[in-house]
């Protein structure tokens, strides 16, 4: 039995610990069974699907970065059909939390996505996409604009039950503004942050190392600005977070967590280690152990300021 006390909430949603895996560094959890025990994580969300499969983009749709990666994947999955079809029985084996990751390129494709995932009893959450910086339609043309993501949480609201996670992009003004509307709309909390629009160049060439020219940046690189988010809406808008980007260690998630995270989510780290989620819960455990923090969701928002 454990020692301290792991579990979280993330509004409606409650996880046995606030470590989840990022979508599509984990596709639909089937390789990464073989490296750690999915039964331990606090959740699993998977890669983004949408209404039809989607290719995604052509090669090259990764680069490495210093501290860090660009990615322009383009959104590719087997869609909601496979998804059910062959995908799911496979995450039925583990007793984990499966949240459904859902990118669209117009509104009426995610409310279709969700009112026929939502039927699906093992799905125990969504996590609505509107953040993806490497597509033409939908991604980044609705992270941007305020009312569109009101709008999406809205009418996805509408079609489900299920516990409503909207995951918001970095590349704004104001990340808590498209907090506040998440919350306005209905929607249950809101992850923070998808990757950063970046890119870079071939000097000998002279041409963009990625085929989409710009991808998302991810890993180390991008933590500070992740925390900043994350402390933003904390700040300013009464609903839970859960915090991603460039978590390494158990270090950072405490990070995230006095920052203002009810949970976290694991990306880029997963290519570095598939064993990190197992070996930053053993680390999560010892600092509570060892600072008598006897329930480790004590811990969020508790950043002192003065
Ligand atoms: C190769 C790759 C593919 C990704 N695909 C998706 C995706 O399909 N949907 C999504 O919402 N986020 C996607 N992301 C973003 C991650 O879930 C995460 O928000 C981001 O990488 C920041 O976290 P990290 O620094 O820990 O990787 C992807 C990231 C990477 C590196």
């Amino acid at each position: 039995m454990n020692k301290v006390d792991l579990s979280v909430s993330v509004g409606p949603l409650k996880l046995r610990n606030p470590i989840l895996l990022a979508s599509g560094t984990v596709g639909y959890g089937n390789e990464m069974s073989e490296h750690i025990d999915l039964n331990k994580i606090g959740g699993i969300v998977t890669k983004s699907l949408s209404l039809k499969p989607r290719k995604g983009n052509p090669p090259q749709r990764i680069v490495e970065t210093p501290a860090g990666m660009l990615n322009a994947i383009g959104l590719a999955n087997v869609g909601v059909e496979v998804f059910l079809k062959e995908k799911i029985p496979f995450l039925k084996k583990f007793d984990v939390p499966l949240i459904c990751n859902i990118a669209a390129s117009t509104i009426e494709e995610y409310i279709e996505c969700t009112k026929i995932l939502t039927e699906e009893r093992s799905i125990s959450a969504f996590e609505i996409n509107v953040s993806c910086p490497n597509v033409k339609e939908g991604g980044l043309q609705f992270g941007n604009d305020i009312s569109a993501v009101g709008k999406i949480t809205a009418k996805v609201k509408a079609v489900t039950n299920k516990p409503l996670i909207i995951k918001l992009s970095p590349n704004v003004s104001y990340i808590s503004d498209f907090a506040k509307v998440v919350k306005d709309e209905g929607g249950d909390a809101v992850s923070a942050i998808n990757t950063l629009v970046g890119t870079s160049f071939n000097i000998f060439t002279r041409r963009p190392k990625i085929y989409n020219v710009t991808g998302g940046l991810s890993g180390p690189a991008i933590k500070p600005v992740a925390l900043a988010k994350v402390l933003e809406i904390n700040q300013r808008v009464p609903i839970p977070v859960i915090g991603i980007g460039g978590i390494m260690n158990w270090q950072d998630v405490i990070e995230f967590m006095i920052a203002g995270s009810s949970a976290i989510q694991l990306g880029t780290v997963n290519f570095i280690n598939p064993k990190a989620s197992e070996e930053i819960l053993k680390g999560l455990e010892e600092y509570c152990i060892k600072y008598n923090v006897k329930k480790i969701s004590e811990l969020t928002g508790s950043l002192k300021l003065k």
